[in-house]
């Protein structure tokens, strides 16, 4: 194990807090940060930004993908969040892309969050964790992110979470690469956990399979 970069994934659904969980833990063992999730994002925007819909065949677009797509201050928006998930169903476009998220670890290690990285594309990773939580809490935190501390409806958060549970719904009965706990994957359920004590447990968790 000590020959190989270490390899961190971290999968789970959207807003469980794979983000916040995995830069802490890239800055912690000084590796980069793959937020694997922009990727789709970036072919999203790019075939919204082409007045195509992004249901149709986005395999082009994935192909002419450059770097100034991934840091576009607009891949956080709702049409976004939908599209990503209709291009990420493609498997022409997982695949225009899979090479692309292990050639970025392949040499210094990495930690990568997004939905299939224990699974398909870091299957030999050195430590895998599967972070969840509950529709609720996951949009609570979205809106959070969004919106910083507006108040939340009843109503906006009833709305909210239906749109969260139909994204992981159409994530995880995609067939190819969909959602999913990879059988070595280390789950962590963040409802009731501070992100420091997500952290602590990650970490010792990284620490014992590196002994
Ligand atoms: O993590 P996120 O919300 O930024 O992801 C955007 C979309 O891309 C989401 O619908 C799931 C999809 N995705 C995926 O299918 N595989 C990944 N490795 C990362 C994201």
């Amino acid at each position: 194990m000590k020959d190989r970069p270490l390899i961190i994934a971290v999968d789970g659904p959207a807003a469980a807090g794979k983000g916040t969980l995995a830069k802490a833990l890239a800055h912690h063992w000084g590796l980069p940060y793959l937020d694997t999730g922009l990727l789709y994002r970036a072919v999203a925007r790019r075939m919204l930004n082409a007045g195509l819909d992004p249901a149709g065949d986005a395999s082009y677009e994935a192909g002419r993908l450059e770097p100034a797509d991934l840091t576009r201050t607009d891949l956080r928006v709702p049409e976004v969040d939908r599209g990503a998930s209709l291009v990420a169903a493609q498997p022409a476009v997982r695949e225009a892309l899979l090479e692309r998220q292990r050639s970025f670890a392949a040499a210094t290690g990495a930690v990568v969050d997004g939905r299939d990285i224990g699974t398909v594309v870091f299957p030999d990773a050195t430590v895998k964790f599967f972070i969840t939580a509950s529709p609720q809490a996951r949009a609570l935190r979205r809106h959070h992110q969004l919106h910083k501390d507006a108040p939340l409806s009843g109503g906006d958060l009833a709305k909210a979470v239906e749109e969260i549970t139909s994204r992981d719904e159409r994530d995880s009965s995609r067939d190819v690469a969909p959602l999913a706990q990879a059988p070595d994957a280390f789950c962590i359920e963040t409802d009731h956990l501070s992100a420091q004590e997500v952290f602590a447990k990650a970490n010792a968790i990284i620490v014992s399979c590196l002994k």
